[in-house]
């Protein structure tokens, strides 16, 4: 594939964790391509190394070994400022743990990559509540974090990593406190988003239920990825 078609190109990432003495390698020797209007699901046992892969895509963390370039930008070499533009324009990201600002409303919340990139407030919050609709909290735009149930809580984080329209949207886990119905109307939405051919989405996941909306699913195992497979084709129950 040409670099031009290439969202994500991982070439034998290695990153060891050292606490305190003790070294723990999460990845050793990842290679993963991703085309521009791909969803890629990532799957594997618990400590695989699934969450280290995502934060290095998504520049959060950095590799020991091995380049990762998004876009065909190297995150890594990049200084800090231009790497703090490039994520803000380019990135959205749902952690597994939400990660929502308690003491902002939902609207506020989604609103904040768009203020980050410079539009005004009050054109945020307008952008955020259509967002916060599509996800299907029209009504709880002024709820605070701790007045959501877990579900509503991650379709906010969800709302937040699409508001700024990135190309390209990482997620941990987003069905893991969704009912099937919501899972399914979140997932749609994701997908809609890796039709356009400039985006592409990576989704770790165990919900076997959502597999189906993957293009192609990407096995890992003790920080290898150790079979990569089209997905099943798409059915709606
Ligand atoms: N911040 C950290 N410090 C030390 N070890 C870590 C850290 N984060 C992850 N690990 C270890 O790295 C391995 C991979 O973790 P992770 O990427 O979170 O896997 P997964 O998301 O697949 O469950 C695990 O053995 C985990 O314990
Ligand atoms: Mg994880």
């Amino acid at each position: 594939m040409s670099t031009q078609s290439l969202a994500v190109s991982c070439q034998n990432l290695v990153k060891t964790y050292d606490t305190g003495g003790q070294k723990v390698t999460a990845l050793s020797g990842i290679d993963l391509e991703i085309a521009m209007g791909e969803l890629m699901m990532l799957v594997g046992p618990s400590g695989c190394g699934k969450t280290t892969l995502i934060s290095v895509i998504a520049g959060i963390l950095d590799q020991d070994e091995g380049s990762c370039r998004v876009f065909d930008e190297d995150l890594l070499h990049m200084n800090s400022r231009k790497k703090l533009d490039f994520r803000a324009h380019n990135i959205g990201f749902v952690f597994q743990a939400f990660n929502l600002l308690p003491s902002l409303s939902a609207a506020e919340n989604v609103s904040i990559p768009l203020i980050i990139n410079g539009m005004k407030r009050g054109e945020a919050e307008k952008k955020a509540c259509k967002v916060l609709e599509q996800v299907g909290l029209g009504t709880r735009i002024t709820s605070m974090p701790s007045q959501l149930s877990g579900g509503q809580q991650q379709r906010v984080a969800i709302a937040r990593a699409l508001v700024h329209s990135p190309r390209l949207i990482v997620c941990d886990e987003p069905t893991s406190a969704l009912d099937h119905e919501t899972g399914h109307t979140v997932m749609s939405l994701l997908k809609e988003v890796a039709l356009n051919k400039d985006r592409a989405l990576v989704i770790v996941t165990h919900d076997a239920r959502i597999f189906n909306f993957a293009d192609r699913i990407a096995e890992m195992d003790d920080g290898h990825v150790v079979n990569v497979r089209d997905s099943l084709p798409f059915t709606t129950h």
